[in-house]
């Protein structure tokens, strides 16, 4: 059975900046024979926990929205690419509304555990935070048991908008999702 990787991206915006490097990522991962998905928070609403507890004591989350049909797509991918806009020097609330509603996946089970992952960060400035935001989201990553993934060399995808025209920026993302890879095929 071929693995699968998803694709996260928390921006707002549809068609922008991350989401056209998510496309990027995922082509990548594509053409090396994984199976992608992809999640876009700039169609999706996630309303943030609320810590009513309820997640404690059964698999259920009593929050209707969007939430629902992205815990299936968590639990079923072997890998994640994230990747989040940098909004005052740390991830976008909409990424981070996500992520706290995954508790329920580690309430029940720790169902993220031994998931690979990997971050990519996107910003208006060359030395935006994206590096801290990519922090915020590997802490994400580690408190769920994955195991995380940098670009070879430091931390993940460092890019500055428009990400097209960013060559260094660009090569960093490319590590990243090769290095998703390398670490997922020593699994096969
Ligand atoms: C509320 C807000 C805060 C932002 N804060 C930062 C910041 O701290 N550092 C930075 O480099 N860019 C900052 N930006 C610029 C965004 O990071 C940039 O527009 C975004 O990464 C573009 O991604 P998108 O095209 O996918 O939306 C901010 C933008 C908004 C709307």
């Amino acid at each position: 059975m071929s693995m699968k990787i998803t694709g996260i991206s928390g921006s707002p915006n549809a068609r922008g900046n991350n989401e056209r490097i998510i496309e990027l990522a995922l082509s990548i991962a594509e053409e090396k024979g994984y199976e992608t998905d992809k999640i876009l928070l700039s169609k999706l609403k996630i309303l943030p926990c609320t810590d009513c507890g309820t997640c404690r004591t059964a698999k259920e989350c009593p929050i209707d929205d969007d939430m629902t049909d992205i815990y299936e797509k968590l639990e079923t991918s072997d890998a994640f690419i994230v990747t989040s806009p940098v909004f005052f020097g740390s991830m976008s609330a909409q990424l981070k509304a996500l992520f706290d509603r995954t508790i329920l996946l580690r309430r029940n089970g720790f169902l993220l555990k031994g998931k690979v992952g990997g971050a990519i960060a996107v910003g208006g400035s060359r030395n935006g935070g994206q590096e801290f935001t990519i922090n915020a989201i590997h802490s994400w990553m580690h408190i769920h048991g994955m195991l995380v993934a940098g670009d070879m060399a430091h931390f993940g995808g460092i890019a500055v908008k428009p990400v097209e025209s960013d060559e260094v920026g660009l090569k960093t993302v490319k590590d990243t999702v090769n290095m998703i890879c390398e670490t997922l095929a020593r699994f096969k």
